[in-house]
């Protein structure tokens, strides 16, 4: 059913679909694409920017993680020189192309690793990162819960895990995004506010904060110290 409804140009996330590239187009974009967010989603772009800047604070040596990374908008957080290891991961190529060219225009290149990767299975140690950031994801992912168990996983215990989604207990307004998004292969079961926070326990964060702005929930957690302890017995 889902198949037959996929228009040209509209497959899942590693076929390149158009919709990415004018989601690209609209997070790039600060006046065009901010009243675009905040016309179809009541949402405000700029919180974006806001969560993305916490990638700027980490000190040199950190490692952080940039899951799903698309056309690169986080690295408006990194600054050039920073000494840290950047990974950005996605599942689309193509995407990881974008991620790559942005961040030669940013003069970054030299910080970024890209990493072709399934959010669901990340090819990556535990705690292995000190910050992880998934911004405008999880909605995206066919498994949001394992996705955050996953990204818990790869957090340094006392680490930090930020990111977005378009969640499904914010009104009428975004039924039809959510629905036709669904319908193309590009949305998946995306979760509750509720749910966000129940995962984000589950997956050994405390403090959490989940902030609305619009149908967007920004989310954030610190890693408990003493999930290490527990794992390591
Ligand atoms: C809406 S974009 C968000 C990208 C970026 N974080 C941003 O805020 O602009 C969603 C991204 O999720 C990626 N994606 C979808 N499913 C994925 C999965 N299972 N694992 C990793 N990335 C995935 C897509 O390729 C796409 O680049």
């Amino acid at each position: 059913m889902l198949e037959r409804l996929r228009g040209p140009g509209l497959g899942g996330w590693s076929e390149d679909p158009l919709w990415g590239t004018f989601y690209d187009w609209s997070v790039e974009h600060p006046r065009a694409g901010g009243a675009v967010w905040k016309a179809g989603i009541g949402s405000d772009l700029r919180l974006l920017y806001a969560a993305a800047a916490e990638i700027g604070r980490q000190p040199a040596g950190s490692a952080v993680l940039d899951v799903p990374s698309g056309g690169g908008v986080a690295l408006r957080g990194l600054r050039p020189g920073q000494g840290i290891r950047y990974v950005a991961a996605d599942i689309a190529q193509s995407m990881l192309d974008r991620t790559m060219e942005s961040a030669r225009e940013r003069g970054l290149a030299d910080q970024v690793e890209p990493r072709l990767a399934d959010v669901g299975e990340l090819p990556f140690a535990d705690g292995e990162f000190d910050l992880v950031v998934s911004f405008t994801g999880l909605h995206c992912f066919p498994d949001p819960q394992r996705a955050v168990l996953e990204m818990g996983r790869v957090t340094h215990a006392g680490g930090v895990l930020t990111g977005s989604a378009l969640l499904n207990d914010t009104g009428l307004r975004t039924l039809p995004i959510r629905t036709v998004g669904r319908f193309a292969g590009l949305l998946g079961p995306s979760a509750t506010r509720a749910q966000v926070r129940d995962w984000m326990a589950q997956a050994g964060f405390t403090d959490v904060t989940l902030r609305m702005s619009g149908a967007i929930g920004y989310f954030r957690g610190i890693k408990d110290a003493s999930a290490d302890l527990i794992d390591g017995g």
